[in-house]
C-alpha cells in the first residue's frame, strides 16, 4: 500500500501522508478573470503556484508529485492563450533545476513530439540529468492524454507481441503499467482538484484506480499550503480498502 509513517515534526501535518499526489491545476482563467486580467495572467500565477506547491511537497516529504500542465485537449483553446501556456513552460523547466534544487528527478508525461526539438531535448536532458535522483520525483503531465497513454503503451506491446518478444498470455496489469509514461512510479494516493469542478479529465484515469479525491472551490492560483494542509488532513482521515473489507 502507498502510504508511509512520517515523524511528526510539524502538528499542521498528519501522521500518515500519501506517497504520490496529483494536481490539477484548474481555475487559472477563472482567476484572472475575477480581476479583468486576461487568461494568461491566470496561467502565469498558476505556474507561480506549481513552483510553490512543488517546493513544499518536497520539503514535507512527499515521494512523488505530479502536475496536470496541459492535455491532450487542451490545442483546442485559443492560440494565444495554448502559446502562453507552452511558453511558461519552457521557462520553469529551463528554471527548473534553481528551484526544485538536486535530489529531485523528474518525468514528463505525454506525447514529446509535438513540441520543437530545441524543447524536446531540453525535456529529455532534464530527464536524463536528474533519472539518479531519489528524494522526490516531479511529473509533468503535458501534451497528455490518460486514453492516449493506454492506447500508446497498448502499441508498444502490440509490436513487441509481432516481434516475438513477448506472448499475449504474458500481458497482465504489471506488465501493462511497465509502459504507462508513469511506469515505474505508484499508483496515485490523493488526486487534488481546486475551482469546484468535480471531475478527473482524462488524467491519470490508469494510475487513479483507487486514489483518493480532494475537491475544493478554492482556485489553482490561491491553493496554498495551509490549502494543501487541508488536503492532507482529510486523506489522512479516509478508510483505504482497495476492494477489500
Ligand atoms: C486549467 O485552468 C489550467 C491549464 C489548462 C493550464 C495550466 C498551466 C499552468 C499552471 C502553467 C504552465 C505550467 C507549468 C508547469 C509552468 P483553466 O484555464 O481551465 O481555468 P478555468 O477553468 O478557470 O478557465
Amino acid at each position: 500500500m502507498a502510504l508511509f509513517k512520517r515523524k511528526n515534526t510539524d502538528s499542521n501535518l498528519p501522521d500518515i501522508l500519501p506517497e504520490h499526489i496529483a494536481f490539477i491545476m484548474d481555475g487559472n482563467g477563472r482567476w484572472a478573470k475575477k480581476r479583468g486580467m486576461p487568461r494568461k495572467f491566470g496561467h502565469r500565477e498558476g505556474a507561480k503556484n506549481f513552483k510553490r506547491i512543488t517546493q513544499y511537497c518536497k520539503d514535507i516529504g512527499i515521494k512523488n508529485v505530479t502536475f496536470y500542465a496541459f492535455s491532450t485537449e487542451n490545442w483546442k483553446r485559443p492560440k494565444d492563450e495554448v502559446e502562453a501556456i507552452i511558453e511558461l513552460f519552457r521557462e520553469y523547466i529551463v528554471d527548473v533545476r534553481n528551484y526544485i534544487g538536486e535530489e529531485v528527478r523528474v518525468l514528463f508525461l505525454g506525447d514529446k513530439k509535438i513540441f520543437d526539438d530545441d524543447l524536446q531535448k531540453k525535456m529529455n536532458d532534464l530527464e536524463e540529468d536528474t533519472k539518479e535522483y531519489s528524494k522526490m520525483t516531479m511529473l509533468l503531465a503535458i501534451n497528455y492524454g490518460g486514453r492516449d497513454e493506454i492506447v500508446h503503451a497498448s502499441k508498444i506491446l502490440a509490436e513487441k507481441v509481432r516481434n516475438n518478444e513477448i506472448e499475449s498470455e504474458d500481458i497482465d496489469e504489471v506488465m501493462f503499467q511497465k509502459y504507462l509514461y508513469t511506469a515505474d512510479v505508484p499508483d496515485v494516493d490523493l488526486m487534488i482538484r481546486p475551482s469546484g469542478e468535480v471531475r478527473l479529465s482524462n488524467f491519470l484515469i490508469w494510475q487513479s484506480a483507487y486514489a483518493e479525491f480532494y475537491f475544493t472551490d478554492v482556485l489553482w492560483p490561491d491553493f496554498s499550503e495551509k490549502e494543501l494542509n487541508k488536503a492532507l488532513a482529510d486523506f489522512s482521515r479516509r478508510s483505504r480498502r482497495f476492494g477489500g473489507v
